[in-house]
């Protein structure tokens, strides 16, 4: 059984004082419990630190939302792999459709910024996923495809429980618009099966792979059940503490 996974995007949202707000609200509502699923929380690069002091002795887990593929050096504005891992992090989201869409990443720069997260012994979440126009043009697979092969390329087998993968359909991305569960559960099962030939039966039964895409407390449930469906990458429910609860809990 693999255990569902379930990680809060904030986005360039929230200053340090309500991140720290954010965050402590979130500590206190999971309590002394331990959730039925791993959750982690993303804040911004520079409300990092605050919010490690304020979940440090909770189970939830500090991720950050990108970060630069080399150690150090000459990139101004940018921010290390070491840096993160550093300020307590255990996770960094990757490829995120904003980052590719806004920033010009490539699966080339993402597959850099995978092998140095990996190299620093953090965890990644790497996001792929489909346009609107991609899905109507019938080449969601060739897309998702390209994309995990792309970021992927030359990890090792070992290296890959260290990965997950969030499925994130760039039309359903802040839009309102959720996949069904039945669209979601098509990719995330030719993903696995994608891994599976890539890798091995084992790499790819263990591999989590979160569905992300306007999920909210009224729609996780369904989603979760399908098979393949193992949580969910959140953003704007992930600025509200009930919907964010509702979502941890709709694991169970
Ligand atoms: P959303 O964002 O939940 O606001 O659609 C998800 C994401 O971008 O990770």
């Amino acid at each position: 059984m693999r255990k569902k996974f379930v990680a809060g995007n904030w986005k360039m949202n929230k200053t340090i004082a309500g991140s720290i707000t954010l965050a402590s609200e979130l500590v206190r509502k999971i309590g002394s419990h331990e959730p039925p699923c791993t959750v982690a929380i993303a804040p911004t690069f520079i409300a990092l630190d605050s919010v490690r002091e304020v979940i440090k002795k909770s189970p939830i887990k500090l991720a950050a939302q990108n970060c630069h593929f080399e150690d150090d050096g000459a990139f101004t504005g940018e921010i290390s792999a070491s840096m993160l891992k550093a300020v307590g992090c255990e996770y960094v989201i990757l490829g995120h459709s904003e980052r590719r869409q806004y920033f010009g990443e490539t699966n080339e720069i993402i597959n850099k910024k995978v092998k140095k997260v990996l190299s620093e012994g953090l965890s990644v979440i790497l996001c792929v996923g489909e346009t609107l126009n991609e899905r109507e043009s019938g080449i969601t697979e060739k897309v998702v495809e390209a994309q995990v092969r792309g970021a992927l390329n030359g990890i090792s087998e070992s290296q890959m429980q260290h990965i997950t993968i969030a499925y994130e359909p760039v039309w359903a991305i802040g839009t309102g618009k959720t996949a069904t569960p039945e669209q979601a559960e098509a990719v995330h099962l030719f993903i696995r099966n994608l891994i599976g030939s890539l890798y091995s039966d084992s790499v790819a039964e263990r591999l989590l792979i979160q569905y992300g895409g306007s999920v909210k407390g009224s729609n996780a449930k369904e989603l979760f059940q399908m098979p393949n469906i193992d949580g969910a990458l959140v953003g704007g429910a992930s600025l509200k503490v009930d919907e964010f609860y509702q979502i941890i809990q709709s694991t169970i």
